[in-house]
């Protein structure tokens, strides 16, 4: 790998000894770092390497999201709007190859690949924070583009997701340890309110660079979201595809039961961080609104929707 990097070794191995320490959902601990929790393991080594040696393109495109707050199908879609010119829908990428295959985390890529030998435009997603991304990226031309879900599905859905991919050899987590965790705001990558407020904050500030988009809108239009999305990256659909109805191929390409329905997805795995192969199918659950009233007891909700609350006042955002 890049001498350079070698520096960035060193500060991920010191670091890592002298941060702020709290329990981990997917492997027993986690580092506090610039406010936010990451496992002390490649990818935040990855987070380093990025903030000391990522250059950004002016065309770059970035995707950024909480975990499980929708990632798996934006990437679909991403991909699927930004080469629509490049591949034919009878005979799509998306139908051989996982989402998370058609385009890497920048903070795990970086780590074993050569980011300048990709061809732009490149695509690139993340679970960084905004306060956590360089300069390179924020003051550049490069866009993002943001999915938000509400708290008490993306707590559910981080949960089941965990219990699945959770070493065999650790204790449990029970689902009301975990809760406890979400609340005081420790889980990979979070706080999440803190993830999702940064990003809102600066959509706001700059609504040329970063589109701000909800699971839950996209879920009721995903047609009309995936035309602002067109526009906003600069890649508009034509008159022409309107009427051919590219906009509803899209949406039906990247659909949960078109994608689920695959075999790349159903037997496929992905090996996005060199510790943790996950099977494709632990991406898809049930993509579905409001399916945490199912799991969650009425305290837990009671609790979670104060928590949000109080985070959410004055900010003019609502989940
Ligand atoms: P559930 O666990 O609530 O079903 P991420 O991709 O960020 O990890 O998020 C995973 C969540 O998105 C899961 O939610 C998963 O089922 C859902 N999901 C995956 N693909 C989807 C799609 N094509 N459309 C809608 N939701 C999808």
């Amino acid at each position: 790998q890049n001498k350079v990097y070698q520096e960035t070794d060193k500060q991920f191995f010191e670091l890592v000894q002298t941060l702020p320490k709290d329990q981990g959902w997917m492997i027993p601990t986690l580092v506090q770092y610039q406010g936010f929790w990451y496992p002390p393991i490649s990818v935040f080594k990855g987070v380093l390497l990025m903030q000391n040696h990522f250059r950004s393109r002016p065309n770059d495109i970035f995707m950024a999201s909480f975990l499980k707050s929708g990632t798996t199908w934006l990437k679909a879609i991403l991909f699927a709007t930004m080469k629509r010119d490049e591949f034919e829908f009878a005979t799509h990428p998306l139908l051989t190859t996982g989402p998370h295959d058609c385009f890497p985390f920048l903070d795990s890529y970086i780590c074993d690949s050569d980011v300048e030998a990709l061809p732009s435009p490149r695509l690139f997603a993340t679970h960084s924070a905004y306060s956590i991304l360089p300069k390179s990226i924020t003051d550049s031309d490069c866009k993002i583009v943001y999915i938000s879900r509400n708290p008490k599905d993306v707590f559910v859905s981080q949960y089941l997701f965990v219990q699945k991919l959770r070493p065999q050899m650790l204790p449990p987590l029970t689902m009301e340890e975990a809760f406890e965790l979400f609340c005081r705001g420790v889980s990979e990558y979070g706080p999440f309110f803190d993830h999702v407020l940064g990003y809102w904050k600066a959509s706001l500030e700059f609504p040329e660079k970063i589109l701000f988009l909800k699971y839950e809108e996209m879920k009721k239009e995903p047609a009309r979201h995936i035309k602002k999305l067109a526009e906003f990256l600069g890649k508009p659909f034509s008159e022409e595809e309107e009427k051919d109805g590219v906009i509803e191929q899209v949406v039906k390409l990247c659909s949960f039961d078109n994608l689920t329905s695959l075999e790349v997805n159903k037997s496929g795995t992905s090996n996005f961080i060199p510790e943790m192969v996950v099977h494709n199918t632990n991406f898809f659950r049930k993509g579905q609104v409001g399916d945490s009233k199912n799991h969650l007891t009425p305290e837990m909700i009671a609790r979670l929707d104060q928590i949000t609350e109080e985070k959410l006042k004055g900010t003019g955002f609502t989940f």
